[in-house]
Parts: structure tokens; sequence; C-alpha cells
């Protein structure tokens, strides 16, 4: 139904730099679920003025986050101290996995994975399933009962694992393309083709996976690169002729704007050139990368002006330990900061938002608060908790009220999560 949400409205630019704001502002959101117009209360148009109003008085209602990289399968597994990225692979992933074989599991899975990104902001994401064709099947299906912008894909692994989460190489590339056939661009769902990573797939299904990818010509690709030490020296036995780990993606066809890696930590000066020239998005994790110890990724390193890389901000859940990207922005401060970079909050706001929209070519409907977009929006309470309602009272601009929220703010600071107009959280002192 139409309704006007109101509150101080925020939307941030693609650069990073600036941000659209209105003290007392509206979003008027129309029958369809998009925005028919956004702006500040006293210009809004009679056209609109009887539409049922939700207001947040002075709380802030920004573009709903993206999360550009999350395991569906690993909702449970947070917090799973593993000594590093391989041995928490197998010691509590691969077994975790394995129980996505099961229907079942996987439904009431699908749904409380779902409601706990709504209840943490999330509006859109980037997602890892399970090897199961089931398993995909199931998040389109509550996604698509959202309508929710997902973008999703069966993983392919074929070795270097255990049995239980094996595919082939012929069933891995079958069970994605009908996938892809059942579920790409029905509303708003997007097939990933999902080689999980160099170490657990062969010669082969790489091939495979690069030939997918060049025929499905709107399906994005999703895969894990250069995160841990251990893990690149594996890859470095598995793939002796390549230059390096980028060379093993690169030679597959796997490269292409429509490509995505997750962490690329230590990716090389000529790895980031490759990237940068393939248009490629290397999509940063640090709530992971500082649990599993994997390392410190350096913005200003793929940045660097020669040759820039796209970046994306992320999760990873359940190698990341919170759900929150206001978590996962003031992990990547801290890591920044680690690097010698000192990123501004309306720059990681925009990166959650816009920025995350365009990695996943969806800016086109969601990400911003733009008339036609859809109306994917998080409710931000910058004085949710005691210690932010403090904070608070000595804030003195927008910058510092984003910053104090992404810093110290989490689950607790999202009051109210829309999509596409539908409120589908509301936080209550129980939850
Ligand atoms: N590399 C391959 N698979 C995974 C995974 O599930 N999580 C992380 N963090 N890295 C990976
Ligand atoms: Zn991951």
């Amino acid at each position: 139904m139409s309704k006007l949400i109101r509150g101080q409205t925020l939307s941030f630019a693609a650069d990073g730099q600036s941000v659209v704001h209105h003290q007392k502002g509206v979003v008027a959101v129309a029958d369809d679920g998009r925005i028919a117009w956004t702006g500040s209360i006293d210009k809004l148009p009679d056209a609109y003025a009887t539409w049922k109003v939700e207001d947040h008085g002075h709380r802030l209602v920004a573009p709903g986050f993206i999360d550009a990289h999350i395991h569906f399968p690993q909702y449970r597994i947070l917090a799973a101290p593993g000594k590093d990225l391989l041995d928490w692979l197998h010691r509590f992933t691969f077994p975790e996995e394995a129980r996505y074989a099961d229907r079942d599991h996987v439904a009431a899975a699908a749904d409380i994975f779902l409601s706990r990104l709504a209840a943490h902001g999330t509006t859109a994401a980037l997602a890892f399933c399970s090897v199961h064709k089931a398993c995909a099947d199931e998040l389109f299906k509550a996604a698509a009962r959202r309508n929710m912008a997902l973008v999703t894909g069966k993983t392919m692994m074929d070795r270097n694992a255990i049995p239980a989460v094996h595919d082939t190489p012929e069933t891995g590339a079958r069970e994605s393309e009908e996938l892809y056939r059942a579920w790409n661009a029905k509303g708003r769902l997007r097939y990933a083709v999902t080689p999980r990573f160099a170490i657990t797939s062969s010669e082969a299904q790489l091939r495979l996976s690069g030939e997918l990818l060049a025929s499905l010509p709107d399906a994005l690709m999703q895969t894990h690169i250069s995160e841990s030490p251990g893990e690149i020296a594996f890859v470095k036995e598995l793939f002796p002729q390549a230059r390096d780990y980028t060379d093993v993606y690169d030679r597959f066809g796997l490269l292409s704007p429509r490509s995505l890696f997750a962490h690329g930590v230590h990716l090389g000066e000529r790895e980031a050139g490759r990237m940068h020239e393939a248009g490629c998005t290397v999509i940063h994790c640090p709530t992971s990368n500082t649990f599993l110890g994997s390392g410190l990724m350096s913005m200003p390193h793929l940045r660097k002006a020669a040759r820039p890389v796209d970046l994306a901000l992320a999760t990873d859940v359940g190698g990341g330990t919170s759900y929150s990207m206001l978590a996962t922005m003031g992990e990547a401060y801290k890591v920044q900061m680690l690097s010698g970079y000192k990123p501004k909050a309306v720059e990681l706001f925009a990166m959650a938002t816009i920025g995350n929209a365009a990695r996943l070519h969806m800016a086109g409907e969601t990400g911003s608060l733009e008339a036609g977009k859809f109306a994917d929006i998080a409710v931000l309470d910058p004085e949710a908790t005691p210690v932010l309602a403090a904070r608070h009272e000595v804030s003195e601009t927008l910058e510092d009220v984003l910053f104090a929220l992404l810093i110290l703010g989490d689950d607790r600071a999202v009051s109210a999560t829309y999509i596409a107009g539908e409120k589908v959280h509301e936080r209550s002192l129980s939850t």
C-alpha cells in the first residue's frame, strides 16, 4: 500500500564524498514498492499529501545495507575458533554445510537467515549457498516471498573438502544452469556462478565455470581469492603453471566486470593490475580477516590511482563475526587505520549502500533513496543504546553521528527495515 516514510532522510553519493540529507525528510512509496518521490516534507507534492504516514521522528531513514558476500549455510557457525582459514573450513564449515542436503532443514534455515539480515538492516545481498541444489532453490524461494534483491548460486566444489559436500564438474555445471533458468531475473533475483575457490575446484570445474559465465550474460560470478597465507601456498602447489592466484582464475575466463572476488587480502601489484583491467570487484570482509587471522587488506593498495580496483564491503558470515554492516564498517575503519588510511563515515556508508549496489549490478533498483528505485530502507537510531545516546549528546555534525553509529552500532541501532516498501522488521525491546 502507498505510504509516506518520514524521518531524517539520508542517501549517499556513489563517489563516497557526499550525502543528501533532509532533517525533515520523507520517502513517498507507491503501491509497487518503488519510491515515487523523496525530499523535504515542505516540498512534498500535493498528490502524495494524503498517503498514510509512518513517522520515524528524528531517526535516520537511510538506504538499506547491501551485504556483498555472505554464506547462508554458515548462519549458525559464527564464532567457530579455527586455527586459520583452512582449519576452520575443515573443522566447522564443511561439516555444517553438509547438513544443507536436507530440504526441510534448508527451508527453515532460509527464513531464519533472511529475517536475520532484515533485523540488521540488510535489504539485499550476494550470498553463497551450499553445494546442494535444494539450498539455492530454497533461498531463492524465501527471497522471492520477501521481494528482496538477492543474488546467489549453488556452490561448486569437487575436491579437497569432504565427500558430503562434493559435486562433479558435470553435475555442478548442470545444476547451476538449471537454477539459473528457474530463478534468474525472476522478480529481483539474479544468479551467480559460484565456484567456491581454486582449492576446492578442479581445473575441469573451473573451466566449466568460465564457460557458464560466458554463456549466461546476465549472471554474476563469485568466488574467493588470496585470503590467507596457507591458502595461497596450497593454490601455488595445485596450479604450478599459474603466475599467481589471480592468474588461476584468469586462465579459465573468470575475470570479468561481472566477477566478484571475496577478500583479496594479499593481492600483488600484477594481480591488482589485472583485476583493474578486467573490471573485477574485490570484496573487503574485515571482520572475517581479523577473526581468522588472514591478514589486513589495504584499500589504498588496491585503489592505487594508476590501476584502481573496484571494492565492495561485506560481512562474510560465518567467517565474519557479525551480520551487521555497521559493525563491518567499524572493523573496516580499524583495518584501514592499520594500513595508514582513515576512511570517512560517509565513504563507508556509501560503500555499504550505493557502492555495493553498483558492484552487484543492482544500482538501477536499490542502494539509494531516489525516485524509481525500490524503497529498500534501514531506519537507524543514533541513540539506540545508552552508550550511543551519550555519544550522540556531543556529536556535532552528520559525519560525527554516522561515525559513532558505525563504531558503536549493530542491530540494536536498526529500528525498522523496509524491503520494497514493506516493513519486514521492527525492533522491539525483546529482539
Ligand atoms: N574460502 C573458501 N571458502 C570459504 C568460506 O566459506 N569462508 C571464507 N572466509 N573463505 C573461504
Ligand atoms: Zn566467504
